[in-house]
């Protein structure tokens, strides 16, 4: 229970909280990839490492393959500028090579100091001055070394658009948003929204944690609703440029079959919402098939993989995923 307070007191009072943090780090000067922030010996030893553990997918040149996107060019630092040059450590260091089988060995996994040397050959294909000392492992994750402010003079803006590429892939959107909220939807077939739990009570045997309460403030048909739009404005976010599935393609966002798909789960999650305002659980109930044959119609051309739903199957057919069957 105390946890809870804690959350809601926190997210109330966020000043007295600001009081407790002794420094601002945005105040700290900060260096900037312009500063040399990595030597060139250790630009070096991550190229040997590129070559034999990210070449084969990424490309000897940096520029990407069917299997991954591409590790170089001004998308990719547009990307990644959104973010302090810890994120790229981060996801090098701790996601990739993906895949790893599940049993690797430890030694199949990258260590700090290979995650460093393997940013600073990145940011030296992107020809970021090298500078005295190397990118140090120790800290990588926590650095506060940030991109330029601003695109290299000569590197074209992006539309408005691709100002907001997004942080996960298709895979991450259908297992964050789509996933759940069609299931609560789905749901009002079997329970009325009425029923659906409240907050267990305070004396609950183990107490009631963060995630109880998480999905239980906004509850009945509340929760059917919210199901709802997070459904109808995540289908815009499949259209959303620099979009990516899980196995490193573009997603097809200019594909008439695509766009219709989604339109097609975009009108189907914004009638359940007029349904859910009108309190209408019959309605519901009948239209569940077409909002969940909107999601099949998708899945069968483009993610074509035989799999269904859960689980960790990027493995053998997910390489033709995102591909017009
Ligand atoms: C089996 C193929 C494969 C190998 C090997 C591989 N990657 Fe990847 N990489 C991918 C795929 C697929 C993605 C896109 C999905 C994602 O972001 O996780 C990706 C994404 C990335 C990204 C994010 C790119 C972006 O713009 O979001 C970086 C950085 C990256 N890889 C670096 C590396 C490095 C460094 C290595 C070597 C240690 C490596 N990868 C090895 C397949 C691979
Ligand atoms: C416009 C196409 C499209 C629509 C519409 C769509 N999906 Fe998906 N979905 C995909 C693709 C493509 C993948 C595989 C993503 C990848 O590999 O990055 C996927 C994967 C999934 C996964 C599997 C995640 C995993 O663990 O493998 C789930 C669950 C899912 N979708 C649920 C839904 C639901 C529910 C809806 C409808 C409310 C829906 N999707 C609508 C294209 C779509």
């Amino acid at each position: 229970m105390s946890a809870i307070v804690f959350l809601l007191a926190a997210s109330t009072s966020g000043k007295e909280r600001r009081q407790g943090v002794p420094v601002d780090r945005a105040a700290q000067a900060t260096r900037t990839l312009q500063d040399g922030v990595f030597s060139d010996a250790q630009a070096t030893r991550g190229e040997a490492l590129y070559k034999q553990r990210c070449a084969g997918c990424h490309g000897a040149d940096l520029a990407g393959g069917a299997q991954a996107p591409p590790l170089e060019g001004a998308a990719f630092r547009f990307k990644w500028r959104q973010e302090p040059l810890s994120a790229l450590f981060i996801k090098i260091r701790y996601t990739m090579p993906p895949d790893a089988p599940p049993n690797a060995a430890d030694a199949a996994k990258l260590d700090a100091e290979q995650g460093a040397d393997l940013v600073a050959h990145v940011l030296k294909s992107n020809r970021f001055p090298a500078g005295k000392s190397d990118f140090a492992a120790a800290d990588a994750a926590t650095s506060s070394i940030t991109w330029p402010p601003a695109p290299t003079a000569g590197e074209a803006a992006p539309n408005v658009a691709a100002r907001y590429p997004p942080t996960g892939t298709v895979n991450q959107l259908m297992r964050s948003i789509f996933f759940h909220n069609a299931n609560l939807i789905f749901s009002v077939q079997e329970v009325d929204p009425k029923e659906l739990p409240g907050m267990p009570a305070s004396d609950k045997p183990g107490g009631i944690t963060i995630f109880d309460q998480g999905l239980m403030t906004y509850t009945g048909w509340l929760a059917v609703e919210n199901a709802a739009t997070a459904l109808a404005d995540a289908s815009t976010l499949l259209m959303q440029p620099g979009l990516r599935c899980q196995n490193g393609r573009p997603a097809p966002i200019t594909e008439p079959d695509w766009i219709r798909f989604t339109d097609r789960t975009l009108a189907g999650a914004r009638r359940m919402y007029r349904l859910a305002q009108m309190r209408n659980s019959e309605a519901i109930s009948e239209f569940t098939l077409e909002l969940s044959n909107s999601c099949n119609a998708c899945h069968q051309v483009y993610r074509n993989d035989g799999g269904r739903g859960r689980g960790a199957n990027a493995g053998a057919g997910a390489g033709a995923r995102c591909v017009h069957r």
